[in-house]
């Protein structure tokens, strides 16, 4: 099975099993837009609940904030975003379909990347066990070929970004022979900038409405709570300020499911430090987030840094955790060092004096920030894409089974009695009573209990628990794991302790803290 397949059959199954739904879905959905079924918000808020716990509870000096989405129209001109928060677009004359111009430079470098692995699995297969990859790529004219194409395409590309110079970034579509995936033609538009940012009107026009955004970030709701916090927390610097909420951008390409979307949800951090600080606790942060990611348990080898190659107009140093989707490796989360420039400019811009008395210091500045930033829905499908496996079982059979970290699991556990008689299902809803002040739990007793076990493996429940006739006599009930799929017998009074032994979040954020 290919990626692409796979990656298909992870959208049928998202949406099949109450994961994720089109919006709107009766009316043909709505570009971009999806909503979240019954196990997909279970999902969404367990991933929320992991990331808030470990800004908020693991760090004394982070607090939490739930900032509204309409602000002042000033601040996003403050902030930049009215003038700079753009993409370059590009449309193919033939198809009239439209591009992201710089994401079509991009799909072109990554595809060369995969012809360099192409070239060393060809030669993998030739040399056998002898063969040596580093010597490989060290001396076969062809790769060194497409390499320094790449580089040179790559270099080019990053100047081009950096001087806005769309004339190139349009040159650099025709020299590397980009064609479009519709028509197969090079009949390409210039490109032009397109503003990201959805407005509308607040107030009603004989009041003389004023045009106001919804956010493209939530970073701006922390920025302008600065003062707020700080006093009202007597907060001392390094600090940060958490929040988790909605933002809004009109994304010329929607692709990839939730990948890209237009209504999205970020989990965002703003780190206040002192000037020149801002380099060390970057790099901190870069740690402190990668162990987040790694502590999931989908394989350290599967994630990577990237360095931006345009730096965004607020930031002087950035870098992306990326992971190895069924797509390739692409961004889950950014870590900027953003300066000075927000609190800055919302202090020109308002009036206002935005500033920090430093005691150790014995003066006044305006702090640097460095901030995380991570997109709930990416890290849903992120978490989607590794969990989900097909396997073919020893008697022939197949299943589908979610491997998801048993703590972010939608439900975690299913109780069945084995028929639905002689008093078992009532002993099922006692265990159901015991269990459901802390766990997520759901009663199951149709069919058989092989079809049962099915259905909660394709939604990651980690434990099954059967109530059969020994259960009357003993007190016992057979616990069913997912993953193993082993099964043992364990007292009714001990289950409570074997569940929350696996699934509590204490111990992903014990993993992240270590
Ligand atoms: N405050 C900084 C900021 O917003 P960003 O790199 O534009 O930085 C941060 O976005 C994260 O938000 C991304 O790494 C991604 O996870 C998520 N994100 C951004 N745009 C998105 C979109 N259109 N759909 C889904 N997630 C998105």
């Amino acid at each position: 099975m290919t990626q692409e397949e796979l990656f298909k059959k992870l959208v049928a199954h998202c949406k099949e099993y109450g994961f994720i739904f089109p919006s709107s879905e009766i009316y043909d959905g709505l570009g971009a837009v999806y909503d979240y079924g019954q196990n997909g918000v279970e999902l969404k808020n367990n991933i929320k609940s992991y990331w808030w716990d470990s800004m908020v509870k693991l760090h004394e000096n982070i607090v939490g904030i739930d900032a509204a989405i309409f602000m002042h129209p000033r601040t996003w001109e403050a902030s930049g975003h009215v003038g700079a928060f753009n993409d370059p677009l590009i449309d193919n004359k033939d198809s009239k379909k439209r591009y992201r111009a710089d994401v079509l430079v991009e799909d072109w470098m990554a595809k060369q990347d995969e012809k360099i692995q192409k070239e060393v699995e060809k030669a993998r297969k030739r040399f056998g066990e002898q063969f040596d990859e580093a010597q490989y790529l060290a001396t076969s004219p062809r790769v060194a070929d497409i390499v320094s194409k790449r580089d040179a395409v790559h270099k080019r590309f990053a100047d081009a970004l950096n001087d806005n110079n769309l004339d190139e970034l349009k040159q650099i579509i025709l020299d590397c022979e980009i064609v479009c995936p519709i028509s197969g033609t090079r009949n390409w538009t210039d490109v032009r900038q397109f503003n990201l940012m959805f407005s509308t009107q607040m107030g009603s026009t004989a009041d003389g409405a004023s045009t106001i955004y919804l956010r493209p970030e939530t970073a701006q709701g922390i920025f302008v709570n600065y003062l707020n916090v700080q006093k009202t927390g007597r907060m001392k610097l390094p600090f940060g300020i958490a929040q988790i909420g909605k933002a809004f951008r009109n994304e010329i390409v929607a692709r990839q499911f939730i990948f890209r979307m237009r209504e999205f949800e970020q989990m965002e951090m703003q780190f206040f430090v002192q000037p020149g600080e801002e380099m060390k606790w970057w790099n901190e942060w870069k740690n402190t987030r990668m162990a987040w990611h790694r502590a999931l348990g989908f394989g350290d080898e599967n994630y990577r840094f990237h360095d931006h190659d345009k730096l965004a107009h607020y930031a002087n140093a950035a870098t992306d955790v990326e992971y190895n989707f069924p797509f390739g490796f692409k961004e889950v989360e950014g870590i900027h060092s953003r300066t000075d420039f927000d609190l800055g400019r919302h202090q020109e811009f308002s009036g206002k004096k935005i500033q920090y008395f430093d005691p150790e210091r014995g003066e006044s500045y305006v702090p640097y920030v460095v901030e995380t930033s991570i997109g709930v829905d990416r890290m849903f499908l992120q978490i989607m894409s590794a969990a989900y496996t097909e396997e073919k079982l020893e008697n022939g059979e197949e299943r589908v089974v979610l491997r998801i970290p048993a703590p972010l699991a939608p439900t975690k556990v299913a109780v069945m009695p084995l028929v639905k008689k002689d008093g078992l299902p009532e002993v099922a809803r006692e265990i159901i009573d015991m269990l459901r002040f802390d766990f997520n739990v759901t009663y199951d007793e149709k069919d058989s209990i092989g079809k049962r076990y099915r259905r909660q493996d394709a939604v990651g429940t980690p434990f099954c628990v059967t109530v059969d006739h020994q259960t009357l006599e003993d007190r016992t009930v057979t616990v069913r794991h997912r993953d193993s799929m082993e099964q043992e017998r364990v007292a009714i009074d001990e289950l409570y302790r074997l569940v929350d032994s696996k699934v509590a979040m204490r111990h992903l954020l014990a993993k992240v803290k270590a």
